[in-house]
């Protein structure tokens, strides 16, 4: 029977479980030594020791107490993107502001910094771009625009650990940036999070704001200690990350970059594929510094459904990368641009299968499958899978 070739699948290898075997033998479970050690290992393979990073259990967390430290208030605005994840909206709501949603640019799926010009009010204080599937939007655009009024940047890098512009990588500068480790992440620690700052301040803030508002919490547990005499002195949840799940990102970020190449290789043998059907539109990326989080391509002229069946036939599974938040009834009524860009693209993205070191008879068949699809010239599916080793 041909085995399903899943969207996601995750790269755990005996090295992670025997992270976690040593992590339970330590016998301090919750948050520890390896969360500083993770934490550590983000800001050493960012490259910037003047950042600092905060590791919390999801991505959705590390956006709540981004948006708390960088000082978004009730009755706040934040620009972010209709074309998302849900998370980033229930993040801003959850700190008891207002997602105003923007259109994308065509290009690169990102954010339209025009379409957000346009949408800044007296209330605007933030605005959280997204670097969609792992590909960098218009980050300049956006800070030029968070600069002439004075807004603070929240990055939504959460497709985009490694990713580099201008060979830095997303993350090591600008303002506060979020990643995710969530289970289907480049790099995972089943789930998790994390922000980045420069800031001091801000970094006491998000430590207590993850931690029920205690004081004194980090040090000690970062020495798998806990306090006895400590106060409350704020709000806070419990969004900590604990040394367990902190053991596995270690046990990931050690071979991130292995997971990086293999994953580039796959879309560049993808792109090779289908960049000359006509049929379809290619992400706009030669994948060099992009740490690629999905591989979504569009599919013109009203033919992708015919292609998710065909691929269905073939036992390829797809995913679609988004739904747009302003389509779902929750935040239906929620202030927003034209959004002509982002409704024409939801009706063509499709996500094809992507894993860390995917078996290279797992892209034969998908670049078959697609190729099958649009009767395409068999020397270029040939080609192409040839990048693979297949
Ligand atoms: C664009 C985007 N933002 C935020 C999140 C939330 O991250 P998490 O699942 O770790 O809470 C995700 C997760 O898929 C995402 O894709």
């Amino acid at each position: 029977m041909t085995k399903r070739i899943p969207v996601f699948a995750p790269h755990i290898g005996p090295d992670t479980l025997a992270h976690v075997s040593e992590a339970f033998d330590v016998g301090w479970l919750g948050m520890g030594a390896f969360t500083k050690e993770f934490e550590d290992r983000i800001g050493t393979y960012l490259g910037d020791a003047s950042r600092h990073v905060v590791a919390v259990n999801t991505g959705t967390s590390a956006l709540h107490i981004a948006l708390l430290a960088a000082g978004v208030r009730p009755g706040d605005e934040v620009i972010v993107p209709s074309f998302n994840y849900v998370a980033d909206h229930q993040a801003i709501r959850m700190a008891h502001a207002e997602p105003v949603m923007c259109d994308i640019r065509d290009d690169n799926l990102g954010i339209d910094v025009d379409k957000a010009e346009a949408l800044i009010s007296e209330r605007t204080k933030a605005i959280i771009p997204l670097h969609f599937a792992g590909i960098p939007c218009d980050q300049a655009g956006v800070y030029r625009l968070a600069e002439k009024y004075g807004l603070r940047v929240i990055e939504d890098a959460m497709h985009a650990f490694g990713t580099e512009i201008d060979g830095r990588k997303i993350g090591s500068y600008g303002d506060i940036c979020t990643f995710s480790f969530d289970p289907v992440k480049i790099l995972t620690s089943i789930d998790g999070g994390c922000i980045v700052t420069s800031s001091e301040e801000e970094v006491e803030n998000l430590r207590r704001y993850r931690f029920l508002g205690v004081d004194k919490e980090t040090s000690l547990r970062y020495k798998n200690k806990r306090a006895w005499d400590y106060d409350v002195v704020g709000d806070g949840f419990r969004y900590h990350m604990t040394n367990i799940i902190a053991s596995i990102g270690i046990s990931q970020i050690k071979r991130v970059d292995e997971f990086i190449r293999t994953r580039q290789n796959v879309c560049r043998a993808y792109s090779a594929a289908f960049g000359q059907i006509e049929g379809l539109r290619i992400p706009a990326a030669d994948f060099a510094g992009i740490s690629p989080f999905i591989y979504s391509l569009r599919v013109l002229n009203g033919q992708r459904e015919a292609l998710i069946a065909h691929l269905d036939s073939l036992a390829v599974d797809v995913g679609i990368h988004f739904i747009p938040v302003h389509k779902h009834s929750h935040f239906a009524d929620c202030r927003r641009s034209d959004m002509s860009v982002t409704d024409q693209v939801v009706q063509e993205v499709l996500t094809l299968p992507l894993h860390s070191n995917m078996q290279p008879e797992f892209v034969r068949r998908v670049v078959e499958g697609v190729c099958g699809f649009f009767k395409a010239d068999p020397e270029l599916a040939r080609r192409s899978i040839e990048l693979v080793g297949a």
